[in-house]
């Protein structure tokens, strides 16, 4: 018995030496968890810093091919590709997101041809193709649904002969994710996976995104009537239930750190291959905090990224992948 007024357990001697810390550890990160965001611009040799995003360029498709070799070789399973597209090519009908010829369509073919074993992820979404900056069809001041899906189909289709190997829809609409899969069975994508942006919130923390495709400065109004509403917990496991039924094959959180307890909800209910988005408002405050020397950057990264898969996440947008596979493969 120990003597009185000694604690009977020391949950310290677990932690007591690194090798032991080690020993004990329940949550480990590997760059087999971290998918990579990258930005695409016209032109070639190019790249264009992002005001709000310091460290983290757009680049044009020969140097978009460039960094994912890197990321291949880094050893990260996939990479996320958003356009910029030229302003003058925005229209009411995002007519460009179904052009089979568009910027990420041609970047996915060029890195399809030189890097054949990273995976490619592609948003379906309107977002970067309509003059007002929305993610769907706006009719008598309405985002429309069901026309919107329509555009959204055809886009999944472009992307998909394009080469990409998981179609992300970010829209929001209620019902896309059934008529994707449908079209894509019918025309032959039956590999083609679907990750679904099931639970997306109405998130301030997507401002320097929207300045990274151009979208921000178009945007009319806010994106409340179709993205979720932050204060809400158990509608976020009804749009999971839904995207799931329609044939979603993984599902996603976001944004990430203000929502974990989303993901550890969604991932105890529905035990899906579950994935978080560390969106670029949570990099915005990790870099410009650290570049202020507030914040430790290398631990604050690492933490943050912990957090996600601790919560449940089985894998994790973030505009940090490259610099933390780089820096856990040195680790080894
Ligand atoms: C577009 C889209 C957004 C993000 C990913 N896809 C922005 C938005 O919905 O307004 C955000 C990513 C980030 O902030 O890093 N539908």
């Amino acid at each position: 018995m120990p003597q009185a007024g000694y604690p009977a357990t020391r949950l310290r001697r677990n932690r007591r030496a690194d090798w032991s810390r080690r020993l004990v550890r329940e949550t480990t990160l590997t760059p087999d968890d971290l998918i990579w965001p990258i930005f695409v611009i016209e032109g070639t040799g190019e790249r264009s810093a992002i005001a709000a995003m310091p460290g983290v360029d757009r680049l044009s498709i020969d140097l978009a091919v460039k960094a994912a070799e890197h990321a291949a070789t880094l050893g990260l399973p996939a990479i996320a590709l958003f356009p910029n597209t030229d302003s003058a090519l925005r229209d009411e009908a995002a007519s460009q997101a179904v052009n089979p010829g568009n910027l990420v369509c041609r970047a996915v073919r060029a890195i399809k041809a030189e890097v054949p074993d990273i995976g490619i992820i592609c948003d379906v979404a309107l977002d970067p193709y309509t003059s007002h900056g929305h993610d769907g069809l706006l009719v008598d001041g309405e985002i429309d649904n069901d026309k919107t899906i329509e555009v959204l189909i055809a886009q999944a289709l472009v992307q998909a002969e394009a080469g990409c190997d998981i179609l992300a829809p970010s829209d929001m609409m209620d019902g896309r994710i059934g008529a994707i899969r449908a079209a894509l069975e019918e025309n032959g994508f039956t590999q083609t996976q679907i990750l679904s942006y099931a639970a997306k919130y109405a998130s301030a923390f997507y401002g320097p995104f929207r300045d990274a495709v151009g979208s921000g400065q178009q945007l009319h109004g806010d994106k409340k009537t179709y993205q979720m509403d932050p204060a809400n917990g158990d509608e976020a496991l009804r749009e999971v239930a839904l995207d799931v039924a329609e044939g979603a094959d993984m599902v996603m959180v976001k944004p990430g750190l203000a929502y974990l307890d989303i993901v550890w909800r969604v991932k105890e209910a529905f035990k899906l291959p579950t994935f978080v988005y560390q969106t670029s408002g949570e990099y915005a405050m990790l870099a410009a905090a650290s570049e202020r020397g507030w914040l430790d950057r290398e631990r604050v990264i690492l933490e943050s990224l912990m957090a996600c898969k601790r919560a449940g996440a089985d894998a994790i947008f973030t505009y940090f992948a490259s610099e933390v596979a780089k820096r856990l493969k040195d680790a080894r």
